[in-house]
């Protein structure tokens, strides 16, 4: 996937989710606010169908006659299966119970086992009657609310003369508009967002895709530098760009074979184009001598992969390079420049000095003619565990039948072009 592909799926994927959560919480909170006026509606036509029960003042009437505690009684029945309530109570100002009706349906037992003592809820409050919000507890029975209230009574000398409580059950009609009510509510909010998204996105993608156009051509240039870098290199060394384009090429193979992260792979082409790059310090005397160098000149030679790190560490964008350009000449059994050994040396300068062996091997130096694949195979076998890590010549010989007769004779156009296909996929 393309570097912009991914940044577009990634803006889909987070447009999404913040559509999704603040939904979600928009969705929670008009939830909750509703709920709130549901209550609220509940309350308010609880308490006025209670005001036309108690406005009964016979039920407050000490030493009732017989006929009229009937009468009162029936009248309370009556309540209950016309109305709303499923069950009434009023109680003296010591909550002795006066008078009790309750319906004897389904829901009427279920509530039973959420019935609180009328005492209990009477003692959360300081309503005065009917002039405050009176306290309630509600619940639900099969998704339907329930309210169970106690409201304290005052006759005309501000005297808590008993108590009345109710339990009154939202009836279908109520129900069904909560629940439109809340559906409603949310659908607006989960719509709204939506819009917004959907607003929002063609701005938010013409921002990305002007951001990716900035990131490809900065990444372009990027390369351009690793590129020209290790040009300048190779020309100091009387090299070509083939050598680089060439051992880019084997050591991304490698890497890809190895299963390298991108991040890897990146600091591995990095490090392929800027290995030598430490060869800018070398003196021309030593670096372009014809014959063998002496010991003292080896030793200044071998300082290239220092030099290279004084050149790229400091950059936070070359880092990556270091492992391959300090390591570059050490060997699996500890006998390279700075005598590291085995798995001491980075991963990246490892698969590296196969390539550029291989390809040293395999290509024409002025002192010397290729070698055939053949030999050259055979070289980096008797290698393994020597100079290379075996586990990697083996992975590496594997790919290098392929990879060889496809660059062998390669003009430096298309090895560039193969070359640049392949690290845009990590840039
Ligand atoms: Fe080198």
């Amino acid at each position: 996937m393309t570097t912009a592909a991914n940044i577009h799926k990634k803006l889909v994927t987070r447009l999404l989710l913040g559509w999704l959560c603040l939904s979600l919480i928009l969705g929670a909170v008009v939830f909750f606010v509703k709920l709130e006026e549901i209550d609220e509606r509940v309350q308010d036509i609880a308490i006025s169908e209670s005001m036309l029960i108690i406005k009964d003042k016979r039920f407050f009437t000490p030493n009732l006659s017989e006929p009229d505690y009937k009468s009162l009684h029936d009248s309370l029945r009556r309540h209950i299966e016309q109305g709303h309530f499923i069950v009434l109570e009023l109680y003296d100002a010591n909550f002795k119970k006066l008078f009790e009706a309750a319906s004897e349906n389904a829901d009427a037992k279920e509530a039973h086992d959420k019935y609180i003592e009328p005492a209990e809820i009477a003692a959360k409050q300081n309503a005065t009657m009917f002039t405050d919000k009176i306290t309630y507890e509600k619940f639900f029975i099969h998704g339907r609310i329930f309210l169970q209230f106690v409201v304290p009574l005052f006759d005309d000398s501000k005297k808590k003369y008993g108590y009345f409580e109710g339990v009154y059950r939202a009836d279908d009609h109520m129900m069904s508009d909560v629940r439109n009510i809340l559906i409603g509510s949310l659908l607006i909010v989960v719509l709204t967002v939506f819009v917004t998204a959907a607003i929002f996105y063609p701005i938010v993608t013409r921002m990305n895709k002007d951001l990716v156009t900035l990131t490809d051509d900065l990444s372009e240039a990027n390369i351009g530098i690793l590129e020209a870098l290790g040009s300048a290199i190779a020309k100091r060394d009387s090299d070509t760009n083939t050598h680089n384009y060439r051992v880019t090429i084997y050591a991304i193979t490698l890497g890809q074979a190895l299963n390298l992260t991108d991040a890897e792979m990146r600091s591995l082409i990095k490090g392929s184009f800027l290995h030598d790059i430490g060869k800018i310090a070398i003196s021309d005397a030593i670096l372009l001598k014809p014959g063998k160098l002496t010991d003292e000149e080896f030793e200044e030679m071998k300082h290239h992969c220092l030099h290279g790190l004084d050149i790229v560490g400091k950059y936070e964008w070359l880092r990556g390079a270091v492992d391959v350009v300090v390591y570059h000449h050490e060997k699996y059994d500890g006998t390279g420049y700075s005598k590291l050994p085995g798995e001491d040396i980075p991963l990246s300068a490892r698969i590296f000095a196969i390539a550029d062996v291989f390809d040293a091997l395999t290509s024409k130096r002025p002192y010397k003619e290729p070698f055939s694949y053949e030999k050259a195979v055979g070289i980096l076998k008797e290698s393994a565990g020597k100079h290379f890590d075996r586990r990697l010549v083996e992975v590496f010989i594997g790919l290098s039948k392929k990879l060889y007769d496809k660059t062998v004779n390669m003009e430096d156009e298309t090895l560039e072009k193969t070359m640049l296909e392949m690290i845009r996929k990590y840039f």
